[in-house]
């Protein structure tokens, strides 16, 4: 990219409980898309002054981090009425057997990938449906969209419809093309090998699963301890191994590169297993309100090492605005959560849960120029003078889509609202 350097207000993470804010600041992006200065401006150092100057249209933040979100599920968001396993089968897998189509698949992906960036989404992993076509397309759009994905096709061979089913055999074999063709095929897209969960799953394709991940160093995706019925009917189907999580131990499936989606009602030991295998988990609090499904226990998290960020899990969430998602987080808690909590999980918390802390999740020197630009309301009602603390309340609480002006992927933009 062309080196530029971005002066306006700044907010950047440095933990859960400290950002960094400059009511003044700069972002200064190197010909490498990293960010090579960012701070307050009157330390602007000279190699930046050099750059060419460029005003923000608003606050400058880290693009957001969508850590767990269904492609298949867009057209299918707020279909309520239903608790986990009836919503499947009534609303999502009819929707996700319209992939078969590879035209209809296209149109979505297309208008998923638009979404995800105009609403200051940088990095998410997805789940596609279970077609290989239909996964193509999605890599191909979400090449083309410029984001970082991290993407895989939703494995199942049994407990859904037939159109969604395959044998173990034939998804290794489509997955181990579609991994040889797209993983790390540019430095912004990861395959993410993506077992539904254990109530659709065998050990056989699991297992099968977990190899391929490992062989390949692929992501592995999918869901846990979500809803009462669905861990009833995973303990029915696998009643020799001691918890829902061992199943996927079992399999060996968990690990530094795990992503286990919910796990709201996870036992101790669940914690335990999760803590010593190094997985990390994803809160979609919106998903949980919206299914009825339960609460995330955010105070055991807070007594453990085990890293987790938030996710959107459209279609049982509502909307990719990851700061919708934030506030969820703050709902479901039933307490008035100070704002860089959410803010963090969604950043710097979230990169970390990819192990990706190296190169996202937050504007310091160095990291990819992963940022956005969002209109903000700053006033504090009084003289007082403006903190993080404000700027995060003004993200968190009290910002909508529309306020998203400008987005950038290692500093080439991709999106602006103008
Ligand atoms: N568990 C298994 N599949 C799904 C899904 O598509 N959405 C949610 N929220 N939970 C799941
Ligand atoms: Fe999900």
């Amino acid at each position: 990219v062309t080196p530029f350097r971005l002066h306006g207000p700044l907010l950047s993470p440095v933990s859960e409980i400290e950002f960094r804010f400059f009511l003044r600041g700069v972002v200064a992006v190197g010909g490498d898309g990293r960010i090579a200065y960012s701070g307050p401006e009157p330390d602007l150092p000279e190699y930046a002054a050099a750059l060419p100057r460029r005003e923000s249209p608003g606050l400058l933040l880290p693009g957001f981090i969508d850590l767990h979100t269904h492609l298949p599920q867009y057209n299918a968001r707020g279909r309520c009425g239903a608790s986990l396993l009836e919503w499947l089968d009534r609303h999502i897998y009819p929707e996700e057997i319209r992939f078969a189509d590879a035209s209809y698949a296209r149109e979505v992906s297309k208008h998923f990938f638009r979404a995800l960036a105009a609403s200051g989404t940088t990095t998410a992993a997805v789940y596609c449906s279970a077609h290989a076509e239909a996964a193509r397309t999605a890599f191909e759009e979400a090449e083309r969209s410029r984001l970082r994905i991290i993407l895989g096709r939703t494995l199942m061979d049994r407990n859904a419809p037939p159109e969604l089913v395959e044998t173990p055999a034939t998804s290794l074999r489509e997955d181990e093309e579609l991994i040889s063709h797209w993983h790390r095929r540019t430095e912004r897209l990861w395959c993410a090998v993506t077992p539904r969960f254990a109530p659709s799953c065998s050990m056989e394709l699991m297992r099968g699963a977990a190899r391929l991940a490992e062989r390949h160093g692929c992501y592995v995706q999918t869901h846990v301890n979500e809803s009462p019925a669905e861990i009833a009917r995973a303990r029915e189907l696998f009643p020799e191994l001691g918890s829902y999580t061992e199943v996927y131990e079992t399999a060996g499936l968990l690990g530094e590169r795990t992503l286990l989606a919910h796990n709201i009602h996870a036992t101790e030991s669940e914690l335990d297993l999760c803590e010593r295998t190094a997985c990390a988990v994803v809160h979609c609090p919106e998903a949980n309100l919206f299914l009825g499904s339960g609460r995330f226990p955010l105070k055991k998290y807070r007594n453990r090492t085990i890293r987790y960020g938030l996710g959107s899990d459209v279609g049982a969430g509502t909307t990719l605005f990851m700061p919708q998602i934030m506030r969820s987080m703050a709902w479901v808690q039933q307490e008035n959560l100070h704002p860089f909590i959410p803010l963090y999980r969604a950043t710097a918390g979230a990169a970390e849960a990819l192990s990706l802390e190296r190169n996202i999740g937050a504007l310091d020197t160095g990291l990819c120029a992963d940022m956005i630009a969002m209109r903000c309301d700053l006033e504090t009602g009084e003289d007082a003078e403006l903190s993080a603390e404000d700027a995060a309340s003004a993200v968190v609480y009290r910002s909508q889509p529309s306020d998203i002006l400008a987005v950038w992927v290692a500093g080439e933009q991709v999106f602006s609202s103008a």
